[in-house]
């Protein structure tokens, strides 16, 4: 029997969490003066749990399953069923392993050379339109740049529409009502569209390059040594695209940053990739995005002294960790340069999950994240010169995934050569 946890005192807390959004976890654990708090959400007791020994202990897989994790609800509009995400122990580095072989250094490279040339051409357009919303521009950019890399063919007149059905899966997460059932439906026409695609691959009619998530994905052979059912396959190619996508949330937040902070800009005009990289790095820390992660206890065990009994769902809070005082100076404060003397810990900046890429669940995408927005950040303060448009910037911190309503408009006056 372990220590008592600090619980909350109310029947259900469905309601509270809908409420304070990405501030629920951190208000909890603040005031309980605790990295471990208990509660009850949607019915169930659940343990939430914050900081970088919690994340430690989140990613031990001895400890967690994913399987029966992630509710239904958000597998039927964000994740698709059957994907990487819901895999665990053999299965899912054997699965895990398919994903991570997509993000050679060639590949992340060509991603790049894709990304700089696409970020361009756009800018180029923006130039000639009175004014631009950054966010609606971002998704259709990323779309091409996303669907080129995974070789996935995308013709121009549907790349507005993909570009709003994969950002609209995303959008999905917190939403009730209206924005959850544009992400069923969303789930439901990209599924369609790209599980198509697999077949025509799988007979021949579609050649992707062979380093393309495209091609390895509908190649990949599973542990039983069959292919992957097709609905799957087009989950997994979904698991790439989708999130190259969402990081239209990022550029967004990166330009109000910009704005926020006119000697980031200033810095980042002057210096080299090194400040990019940290400018981009607390963009992730500081602006809220993804909220938390779930898994259950695979067997009893005591974690600094408290029990965590087999099948209890654990929370771990991603925006609370990087924020977390203990961790960050003056975390509630914009500051690039925090990164200089970061010690790197793979569970104390955790915007993109923690722990280890191959053997755990952390974001395979994380290095194609920070890629594509180096890129961006740095057409932003080198090559575009640009007025911000008079709009309320603020942003909701109840909403999850969040952004400022406006989606930050601006006239783009000139392009540099
Ligand atoms: C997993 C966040 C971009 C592919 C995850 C996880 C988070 C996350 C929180 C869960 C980690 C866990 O379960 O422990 C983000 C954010 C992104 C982003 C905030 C910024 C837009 C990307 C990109 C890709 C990608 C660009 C692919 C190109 C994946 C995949 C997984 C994953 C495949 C599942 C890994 C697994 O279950 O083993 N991401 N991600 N993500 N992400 Fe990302």
């Amino acid at each position: 029997k372990g220590k008592n946890i600090p619980k909350e005192r109310t029947i259900d807390q469905t309601f509270a969490l809908l409420a304070e959004g990405y501030n629920y976890l951190p208000n909890r654990t603040y005031r309980e003066n605790s990295n471990i708090v208990q509660t009850r959400l949607l019915g169930q007791k659940i343990i939430c749990i914050s900081g970088e020994e919690a994340a430690r202990a989140f990613y031990d897989e001895g400890r967690f399953i994913r399987k029966t994790a992630i509710p239904k609800r958000i597998q039927k509009a964000l994740f698709g069923e059957h994907g990487v995400q819901v895999l665990d122990d053999e299965e899912h580095k054997h699965r895990k392993g398919m994903f991570m072989s997509i993000m050679t250094h060639e590949s992340l490279e060509r991603l790049e050379k894709i990304t700089k040339r696409e970020w361009r051409a756009a800018a180029g357009n923006w130039t000639k339109e009175e004014e631009i919303v950054l966010l609606e521009e971002a998704k259709v950019t990323l779309c091409r740049i996303a669907c080129e890399w995974a070789g996935v063919p995308l013709y121009e007149d549907e790349t507005r529409e993909r570009a709003r059905q994969l950002f609209d899966l995303v959008d999905s997460i917190g939403g009730v009502g209206p924005r959850y059932q544009r992400g069923r439906k969303a789930r439901k026409q990209t599924e369609k569209w790209v599980a198509d695609l697999i077949r025509q691959v799988r007979d021949g009619r579609l050649s992707p390059a062979e380093d393309t998530a495209l091609s390895i994905i509908a190649n990949h052979v599973q542990l039983d040594g069959e292919l992957l059912e097709p609905d799957v396959a087009a989950v997994e190619v979904i698991n790439i695209i989708r999130p190259t996508v969402a990081i239209a949330y990022f550029i967004v937040f990166g330009a109000l940053a910009l704005h926020e902070h006119p000697s980031v800009r200033e810095r980042l005009r002057e210096e080299d990739g090194t400040y990019s990289k940290m400018v981009v790095q607390e963009i992730r820390r500081y602006y809220p995005f993804a909220p938390m992660l779930g898994a259950r206890v695979r067997a009893d065990f005591l974690w600094e002294g408290y029990a965590f009994k087999k099948g209890t769902l654990v929370l771990l809070d991603l925006y609370g960790t990087n924020h977390h005082p203990d961790l960050w100076e003056k975390p509630d404060e914009f500051n690039p340069d925090r990164f200089k003397n970061w010690k790197k810990s793979p569970f104390d900046f955790i915007p993109q999950g923690g722990g280890d890429y191959d053997k755990g669940h952390r974001c395979a995408g994380e290095w194609a994240t920070v890629k594509v927005m180096q890129v961006f950040m740095e057409l932003l303060a080198k090559e575009l010169e640009y007025e911000v448009c008079d709009q309320d910037l603020s942003y909701s911190m109840v909403r999850i995934p969040t952004y400022p309503e406006s989606g930050f408009r601006m006239r783009v006056l000139n392009l540099k050569p």
